[in-house]
């Protein structure tokens, strides 16, 4: 059968294997690689190697490529934008693009209040920025994150995010005043409580924590992914995210929903808040939303906004008119009813698919997530103790046979799936057959699982 994937080498070859030791050797060992995989080129849901192997991308660029790799119209606006105007710097002058932008987002966000649109480069940036906003605004200095939650490598956002041995080790110290409870995950739910109680409980719990570990009075504002990304496709309950939303309105604190990974489409709509029916006060975006163009942007209420002093807030970069036009390009094509169902139907087919390859493994505990925004979790045992070496072990399993696939989680044991949702029923298929081998093999080789 002839599918996406064509192998002409084993995996890695030898010229990625040759250029990654090129990277090695120039690039910081901090900046780590998940693959020995060289790129040269890639379109829709199809990477092509150095070594001339055709692959399927199922890790997206961490979440970039909804729009799938080098959408046609986001290379054209990128052409035609790179002839006339490369930079100018939003701070020296105003140019239309950044401004249709920020129009767009307005547009776009949940809410029908007067919006305003902060523009910057990455995800952490948007988020210091948000953060920024809301202490501007409340006068307020508290933040409150969730365990397993990650917002970035900045100091500050850094010391909002969760897994320490992992992003943190070293770089102390963080940032003070900010306070951290755990995320509701359903799967690791007490012994004998069912989901229901379990958010019930978990609602309580934060509004514990407002007298045993801040007072609401001195919160800024409450960061929440509503799907955890890196935190394992964690979907935070829909009473949960209301709670949060009457807590925030009953003592001025701003929710800020972290949308970098699960935005633009992700979970087949546009913002995967809404699947909660929940308008938060800011919106932070990046990843999808400029199609690997480094743009990232803070949507939301005007007056909070409006806030901080002119000057307080923007970069030298922030705004750039190629990643300005990429995004406007990336939103004309996501922002449409037939690429949101369409992210619909991919989902239903993934995780039809991965719940008959866990039926087969008692060990893969959870196939979750919402629309395609899909992972599933491995586990050694009934007290569900994570599987951080199986899991591992499944991502090199499926890249052997030419299907890329990374890991996430708190515990490293959740393969998750990022596909560009242009992708096809067949390329679905293709991938499900590759991933649903790479288990039964690592079943059949009885990887050693880790003890307690
Ligand atoms: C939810 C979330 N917030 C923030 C970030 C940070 O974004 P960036 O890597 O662009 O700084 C990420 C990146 O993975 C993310 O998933």
């Amino acid at each position: 059968m002839s599918g996406s994937i064509k192998l002409v080498t084993e995996i890695p070859g030898p010229n990625s294997r040759a250029l990654v030791a090129r990277r090695a050797a120039a690039v910081s060992a901090g900046a780590a690689y998940l693959t020995e995989l060289g790129v040269a080129s890639a379109q829709g849901a199809v990477v092509t190697d150095v070594d001339g192997n055709q692959l399927l991308d199922f890790a997206g660029g961490i979440g970039v490529l909804a729009a799938g790799h080098c959408p046609p119209e986001v290379v054209s606006a990128i052409h035609t934008q790179v002839d006339q105007l490369i930079h100018m710097c939003a701070i020296v002058a105003t140019y239309e693009p950044m401004v249709a932008l920020a129009e767009a987002l307005n547009r776009i966000t949940p809410g029908t209040f007067a919006k305003k649109t902060l523009l910057m480069n990455s995800g952490a940036e948007a988020v210091e920025s948000a953060v920024k906003i809301s202490r501007a605004a409340t006068g307020r200095s508290g933040i409150l994150v969730f365990e397993g939650g990650y917002h970035g490598r900045t100091n500050l956002t850094l010391s909002m995010t969760s897994k320490y041995g992992l992003f943190k080790k070293g770089f102390g110290p963080f940032a003070s005043e900010i306070y951290r409870i755990p995320f509701p995950n359903v799967l690791r739910r007490p012994p004998g409580m069912n989901p229901e109680q379990f958010v019930g409980w978990s609602i309580e719990r934060l509004r514990d924590a407002m007298i045993a570990q801040v007072d609401p009075s001195g919160l800024a504002a409450i960061v929440i992914e509503p799907v955890q990304g890196e935190g394992g496709f964690v979907p935070a309950p829909g009473p949960y995210l209301q709670a949060i939303r009457s807590l925030c309105d009953e003592h001025g604190i701003v929710m800020v929903a972290d949308e970098v990974q699960a935005g633009f489409g992700r979970t087949g709509r546009m913002f995967s808040i809404e699947h909660a029916g929940v308008v938060p006060d800011l919106v932070v975006m990046a990843k999808s939303m400029g199609s690997g163009l480094p743009v990232a942007a803070v949507t939301g209420r005007a007056d909070l906004m409006d806030a901080p002093h002119p000057g307080g807030l923007g970069g030298t970069y922030s705004g750039n008119p190629l990643a300005c036009v990429a995004a406007l390009a990336t939103i004309a094509q996501i922002d449409t009813p037939e690429f949101l169902a369409r992210a619909t139907e991919v989902g239903h087919r993934l995780r039809a698919g991965l719940e008959t390859i866990a039926a087969r493994h008692p060990w893969i505990a959870d196939v979750r997530g919402l629309g395609p925004m899909l992972a599933m979790e491995l586990v050694t045992d009934e007290r569900l103790t994570p599987d951080p070496t199986r899991t591992l072990a499944i991502t090199q399993a499926t890249l052997a046979r030419g299907l890329i696939t990374i890991r996430a989680g708190l515990y490293s044991n959740c393969v998750r799936f990022l596909p560009p949702l242009v992708v096809s029923d067949a390329e679905i298929d293709e991938a499900l057959a590759v991933l649903g081998a790479a288990v039964d093999e690592v079943a059949a080789a009885g990887v050693a699982a880790p003890t307690g």
